[in-house]
């Protein structure tokens, strides 16, 4: 297979959604549309597997599989479990998945998998020094970058802040769940910001996920030092950065 050939089904495991396509994992480019099944209840690792064996069925697809999943991933070992079932915690994702799915399969944090994808060909495309991206749906993931090199893991949603945690105070799913305006929800986004800018000094901010489609609707009462951008790849980038990880 050719360098400009290694098309890798991409599968973002969220929340709520589980969100697939065919991608070419050189260029970033997504060869189908971006399909999504709803995530089961409860998320078990069983459960997943199954919708994503649908997936690779719907897509007539026999090749390789990169994975984004909410959890800390080491060595293909996820580490926590944050908004899917508990059972995930210590499985080996890469051997359990590949056995299920009868392909090789490849499992990294889901916010890591977006910034590889938005680093690589999105808003943080030729940015030098530290960028992070936020991903703000079920929960809050990130991605750190240094020069364009991933810091993985570094699950800042879960941060101790404002007594609870960061993804508590300012996820998508807390805002609809208090029916916080954009404004009301932006001053929480901003105090978030502010803090995680004491912390890391970043010279960008990308803000991705769910809420990244709106951008527009938030994005004047935003206010921090670092630039703040959407994602570039919407939603997809999740997808993308699946896909991309699986050589990374
Ligand atoms: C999880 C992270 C994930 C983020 C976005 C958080 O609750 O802990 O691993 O990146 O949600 O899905």
């Amino acid at each position: 297979m050719k360098t400009e050939e290694r098309i890798i089904m991409g599968v973002d495991i969220g929340g709520t959604g589980i969100k697939y396509a065919l991608v070419n994992s050189v260029t970033g480019e997504m060869l189908t549309e971006r399909f999504k099944k709803a995530t089961p209840k409860p998320a078990t690792p069983q459960a997943v597997a199954s919708v994503i064996q649908e997936a690779k069925e719907h897509l007539d697809w026999n090749g390789d599989i990169g994975c984004g999943l909410p959890s800390i991933v080491s060595n293909g070992v996820a580490l926590s479990a944050a908004n899917i079932d508990n059972q995930w915690i210590d499985l080996n994702v890469n051997e359990f998945l590949s056995k299920f799915l009868n392909c090789n399969v490849k499992v990294v944090n889901d916010a890591d998998a977006a910034g590889l994808a938005e680093i690589k060909f999105g808003a943080g495309k030729n940015i030098n020094g530290v960028v992070l991206l936020l991903t703000i749906g079920t929960g809050i993931g990130s991605a750190l970058f240094v020069n364009g090199n991933l810091v993985p893991n570094t699950e800042l949603g879960h941060i101790k802040f404002k007594k609870d945690t960061a993804e508590k105070y300012a996820s998508n799913t807390t805002k609809k769940q208090k029916n916080l305006s954009y404004k009301e929800w932006a001053n929480r986004m901003n105090k978030l910001l502010a803090h995680l800018e004491r912390l890391f000094t970043p010279s960008l901010f990308i803000l991705g996920g769910g809420i990244s489609k709106r951008y527009y609707e938030y994005s004047d009462y935003l206010q921090c030092n670092a630039d703040i951008v959407p994602a570039e790849q919407d939603n997809a980038a999740g997808v993308i950065g699946a896909a991309m990880a699986f050589y990374a």
